[in-house]
């Protein structure tokens, strides 16, 4: 598994104003979204591509078109809702699946309510969208169910992460090519399970919930 950790002024400034408990669902969610298009710069480092002839307005050129098949996008409902936006602004021709998973407050443990997904992902390179990787039980349960249906690689972009979600996915997908791109790495969880010192919860922050 490959992680890498955000390292960049702009990512740290819009996450401090994130985690902030004053700051107001559409101001979350507008940082939530500016912060997915500067993760998936990194995120999407290794997507496919092929040449393409173009022609310039003065010569004849080489240039790269994004592979088919195409990257398939799946944000995690309810809280990887919010960042769809700022991903398909970086990549608008992906495509897009969904996957609803909810953890239970009490086990800690993920159930799946939704799925809208191609059932054929081979070859597919699949980014997957979600604000926290707390315990990991949420993106383990993901990222099996892409490479299930045939995924090639995925890559899991997450604004918050914690020590024990990276070695939890880490165990659960040896020998599968898998990247985790995150906003920061947090000291941990606590005994609710929530990310220190995280943000709270982010799909009712993103949607007004609290
Ligand atoms: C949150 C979050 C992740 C999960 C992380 O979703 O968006 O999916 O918890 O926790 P884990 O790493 O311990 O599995 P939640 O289940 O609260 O659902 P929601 O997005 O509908 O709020
Ligand atoms: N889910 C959240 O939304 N926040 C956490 O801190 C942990 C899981």
């Amino acid at each position: 598994m490959r992680v890498h950790v955000a390292d960049h002024p702009l990512i740290t400034h819009k996450l401090t104003v994130l985690r902030d408990k004053n700051t107001a669902s559409p101001t979350f969610r507008a940082l939530t979204e500016e912060l997915v298009t500067l993760l998936a710069y990194e995120a999407t480092r290794n997507v496919r591509t092929e040449p393409v002839k173009i022609q310039t307005p003065v010569i004849e050129t080489m240039g790269v078109a994004i592979s088919h098949p195409l990257p398939l996008v799946v944000p995690i409902l309810r809280a990887g809702l919010g960042m769809l936006d700022g991903m398909v602004k970086l990549v608008p021709t992906a495509e897009v699946g969904f996957l609803g998973l909810v953890r239970d407050e009490e086990t800690l443990m993920p159930t799946t309510y939704a799925e809208r997904l191609p059932d054929d992902l081979s070859n597919r390179q699949c980014f997957v969208l979600d604000p926290m990787l707390a315990t990991g039980g949420s993106l383990v349960a993901a990222i099996n169910y892409l490479f299930d249906r045939g995924a090639q690689d995925v890559t899991a972009i997450c604004l918050l992460g914690t020590p024990e979600g990276l070695k939890a996915v880490d165990e659960a997908t040896q020998g599968r090519e898998v990247t985790i791109v995150l906003g920061a790495l947090d000291e941990g969880l606590n005994e609710r399970g929530y990310i220190v010192p995280g943000l709270g919860d982010a799909g009712d922050r993103l949607y007004g919930t609290v």
